[in-house]
């Protein structure tokens, strides 16, 4: 009896661990949107830490610099759903088995050009690893929101940031991408 269950937890360890390695062969691609630089900021470390491809989401019509007439333009999108059209596309986005998805913080939920990406590609079978820059607000309620946009992906634990700790966040990201399994 001791042997089956001795033989069982060897079998699981050989199993496991090949699998979890395999992770990190995935290829990765990190996309976001920033206003302000501080999500630009994170989205490059990510991309060092797990040797992935970065792509800014760009929408075509720029956001006022002025940040009351930001703040206002930003709600009125978010409260009527709106979705910017962008510059850019991913090119063979296919490929890609891991999207790390950043945005900041906007009224609580993803910048609207954040919300078009979303919608933009087909995220049937592709891993959604979330990041966020803030306030104060965390994710606010932005993780329900992106499960609701890509319905069909699957979703890692995300990660956000506040604004301040920006251009200090090495350490913090680094545990996060070990606890994930994704450290290069
Ligand atoms: C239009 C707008 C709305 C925001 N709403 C929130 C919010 O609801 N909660 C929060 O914690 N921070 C909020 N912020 C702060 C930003 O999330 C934060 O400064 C973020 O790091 C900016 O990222 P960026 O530099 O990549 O543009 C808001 C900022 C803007 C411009």
């Amino acid at each position: 009896m001791i042997h089956k269950i001795v033989l069982a937890m060897l079998m699981f360890t050989c199993i496991a661990v090949p699998a979890q390695n395999r992770e990190k062969e995935k290829k990765m691609l990190v996309a976001y949107f920033s206003h302000s630089g501080n999500t630009r900021t994170v989205a490059a470390e990510i991309a060092r830490a797990v040797g992935a491809d970065l792509f800014e989401i760009v929408p075509q019509k720029e956001y006022p610099t002025d940040y009351n007439s930001l703040l206002d333009v930003a709600k009125r999108e978010i409260n009527a759903g709106q979705r910017p059209a962008l510059k850019n596309r991913v090119t063979e986005f296919d490929t890609y088995d891991i999207i790390f998805v950043g945005s900041p913080n906007w009224w609580s939920t993803v910048a609207p050009p954040v919300a078009t990406f979303l919608t933009s590609y087909d995220f049937a079978g592709k891993t959604i690893v979330p990041f966020m820059t803030h306030g104060g607000g965390g994710f606010g309620h932005a993780i329900t929101d992106l499960k609701k946009l890509c319905p069909d992906a699957r979703f890692l634990d995300g990660l956000s940031i506040r604004d301040s700790s920006a251009g200090d966040c090495r350490p913090t990201i680094d545990k996060w991408l070990q606890k994930l399994n994704l450290l290069k």
